[in-house]
């Protein structure tokens, strides 16, 4: 029986994560550890708490006390590491968040798994969830592999670098069972509705401008969340540790092709609505500062070695993905509290 702790599970890809592990594993029992910052939400994994293999624990990642007892208490052997402040534009208004939460966070838990796992004879694992944003900006070719040079560029991808290494460390300097893993941009149901995707779904259904930064021509290599998430159960299971693993979904678009496929699947879903087409509330913004041009992942590693690949196409995904949106507008309504209001103004300004 597995003993997993999974921090962030109230975010995006956790919440994702939690409901396919508790799906897949019978025999474990899983703490979420959340804070429930602005992109948690207990909402998200609603019905889940009656499940008597799952508990959840509001609390943060940095307090090192916290960590250590639950570490004790619940005989962790499993890590699985999202907790993060994890929007780029986020840190650029406000990087301190960043520093604390991604480096010093990963520190305490680093520390935690440290001293708790002293006996060698249990097999344990604490499997760190990083991004592709590590290695940087690509100009028109090459794709990132797990030996692509660090380069981060913005606070965010600063800040995951900098737990990335510490990960690393502590793999080389103690023997702590470490892994892995860097990903593409994800999309799915359960996303805020700050990030590209959810923000042109929300913004259509009401009428707002869609802005894309920029030029629109900025690549990202897009992977549905449920492929990732089933892509870090196999890296449990079957991964190395002291390994790293590139998690890709091998579909590059530009913003404006993402943005316009947005658009094409709400005008179908929702062809009474006065905004359709929607595509004609695209809107061209200030870009953002020192934004990386192309995100590309080479996933042959996990491909060959772990024989994990993705199974969802765009198309669909993307389809399901604006259907669930338009289906759970209470969802939406719940996470968009005063503080979002708040942050979009700034970002924005009251389009
Ligand atoms: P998210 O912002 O949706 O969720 C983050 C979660 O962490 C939230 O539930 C939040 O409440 C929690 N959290 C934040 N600070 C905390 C703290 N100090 N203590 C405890 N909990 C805290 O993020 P996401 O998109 O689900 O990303 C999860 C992980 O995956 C991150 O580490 C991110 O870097 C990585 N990642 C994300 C993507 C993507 O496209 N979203 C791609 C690759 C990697
Ligand atoms: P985002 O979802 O913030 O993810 P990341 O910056 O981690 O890749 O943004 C995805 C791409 O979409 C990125 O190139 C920035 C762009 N973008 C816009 O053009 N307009 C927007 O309002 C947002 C949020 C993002």
């Amino acid at each position: 029986m597995h003993h997993i702790l999974v921090t962030g599970g109230c975010g995006f890809i956790g919440s994702n994560f939690v409901r396919l592990a508790l799906n897949r594993l019978d025999d474990c029992r899983l703490v979420n550890l959340d804070k429930l910052t602005y992109a948690g939400n207990l909402a998200s994994l609603a019905g889940i708490e009656a499940d008597p293999r799952y508990v959840f624990i509001q609390g943060d990642i940095c307090d090192s006390e916290l960590v250590g007892r639950i570490f004790r208490d619940e005989k962790i052997d499993t890590v699985v590491h999202f907790a993060a402040e994890s929007h780029v534009d986020r840190s650029i208004t406000g990087p301190a968040e960043f520093i604390r939460t991604n480096i010093q966070g990963t520190f305490a838990l680093l520390e935690a798994a440290r001293q708790a796992w002293i006996d060698p004879s249990i097999r344990c694992r604490f499997l760190h969830i990083s991004t592709d944003e590590v290695y940087g900006s690509l100009d028109e070719t090459g794709r990132f592999t797990e030996k692509t040079p660090y380069d981060p560029r913005s606070p965010y991808s600063a800040s995951k670098a900098g737990s990335d290494h510490l990960v690393r460390a502590y793999y080389h300097t103690y023997g702590l069972p470490a892994l892995i893993t860097n990903c593409s941009n994800n999309y799915g149901p359960y996303q805020f509705p700050e990030k590209l995707i959810p923000l042109m779904i929300n913004n259509g259904l009401q009428g707002k401008e869609l802005p894309i930064y920029g030029d629109g021509r900025n690549i990202r290599d897009w992977l549905f969340v449920e492929d990732h998430c089933q892509a870090i159960l196999t890296v449990l299971e079957k991964g190395e540790a002291g390994e790293t693993y590139n998690i890709g979904g091998n579909c590059e678009k530009t913003n404006v092709e993402v943005v316009e496929l947005v658009c094409g699947i709400m005008d179908e879903l929702r062809p009474d609505s006065p905004y359709t087409p929607h595509s004609s509330l695209i809107t061209f913004v200030k870009d953002r500062p020192g934004h990386d041009r192309r995100y590309a992942i080479d996933a042959t590693k996990i491909r060959t070695r772990l024989g994990w690949q993705p199974s969802m196409t765009f198309a669909q995904g993307l389809k399901q993905t604006v259907a669930w949106y338009l289906e759970n507008r209470s969802w939406c309504e719940s996470v968009l509290d005063g503080s979002y209001r708040q942050y979009y103004e700034r970002m924005y300004g009251d389009r």
